[in-house]
């Protein structure tokens, strides 16, 4: 069997306290805390050698600390001789730097994965990463989790809505959505001005006029993506415009800038579900509970 550890943040402890419920797993105990100048300090409190070791963690924005708090997490580890390590990572952050855009940048998302694989990790268990061909930077075993066509059907659209990508890069989930709805999908021309960031849509042919639509994304940062699609949607009346996205990472003010445009938000809990009055949240808990099994099972 395996067993489970957790960093300190509140939503890292309750996902992992979540899955060794699901799967009965026992839960190894990891003390945190930050030393007066705000270096952090963990110690995992009984650990075992010669185990699989299930690390669970939250690494969503702020991240940094997060991330800080995995290499020191495994490192501890490492004292232990673990059989193997599966690190369960809902969100990957820093994954939207998966290439050079502009001369003199890292690929961040590489220079993580391969910080990872150094410190011991043999398998990453993650959710819709941005950019799935990008976790071939982990030299290791990769489960991406796609859970969009699964939120769909619980939420249980008709196969009369238009599925949207806001970009040619989401077009994959749009149809993979689509199809799973047995609807039609289509997408709109986002860009992103590298300097400054701002969000430039070009219309397409399109016509959501008298529809309902359902626009799909991987992630909701500032909402400006959603909030300029939805605005293009709504001016060529469609008829209701929803949401739905895997990661909402909270940032303040995105909530405001997209519900000025949309009538229903729907999203994973990858991230903490801080907004449930204004936004359906889906547990997809339970799919990173089936991926372990299957894992436990060959192990
Ligand atoms: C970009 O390629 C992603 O798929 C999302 O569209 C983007 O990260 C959303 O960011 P924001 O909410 O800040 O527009």
């Amino acid at each position: 069997m395996a067993v489970i550890v957790s960093g300190s943040r509140d939503y890292s402890r309750s996902i992992a306290r979540a899955i060794a419920l699901r799967l009965n797993l026992k839960l190894v105990d990891v003390l945190s805390k930050r030393f007066p100048d705000g270096e952090l300090y963990v110690r995992v409190v009984n650990g075992l050698e010669d185990e699989h070791y299930i690390i669970v963690q939250s690494m969503e924005p702020p991240s940094s600390n997060s991330i800080i708090e995995l290499i020191l997490l495994l490192d501890a580890l490492s004292e232990f001789k673990p059989r193997e390590v599966t690190l369960v990572a809902p969100y990957l952050p820093y994954a939207r730097q998966d290439k050079v855009f502009l001369r003199g940048e890292p690929i961040s998302v590489r220079a993580l994965l391969k910080t990872f694989k150094t410190l011991g990790v043999n398998r990453l268990i993650t959710v819709e990463a941005h950019s799935p061909t990008a976790l071939s930077y982990f030299p290791g075993d990769v489960i991406n989790i796609r859970p969009l066509e699964y939120m769909a059907k619980l939420v249980g659209f008709s196969s009369d809505i238009l599925v949207i990508s806001p970009d040619i890069g989401g077009i994959d989930r749009a149809r993979r959505v689509a199809e799973a709805l047995n609807a039609r999908s289509d997408y709109i021309v986002k860009r992103r001005d590298r300097v400054t960031g701002e969000i430039l849509v070009e219309p397409r042919e399109l016509d959501p006029r008298g529809l309902e639509v359902l626009i799909v994304d991987d992630i909701i940062s500032t909402g400006g993506t959603i909030a300029e699609v939805a605005r293009i949607l709504r001016e060529k009346d469609a008829s209701k415009i929803n949401v739905m996205t895997v990661h909402y990472l909270n940032i303040e003010g995105a909530l405001e800038r997209i519900l000025k445009f949309t009538d229903r938000i729907i999203a994973s809990n990858t991230i903490q579900p801080l907004y449930p009055d204004k936004i359906e949240y889906i547990d997809v808990i339970p799919l990173i509970c089936d991926t372990l099994t299957t894992i436990l099972e060959r192990v």
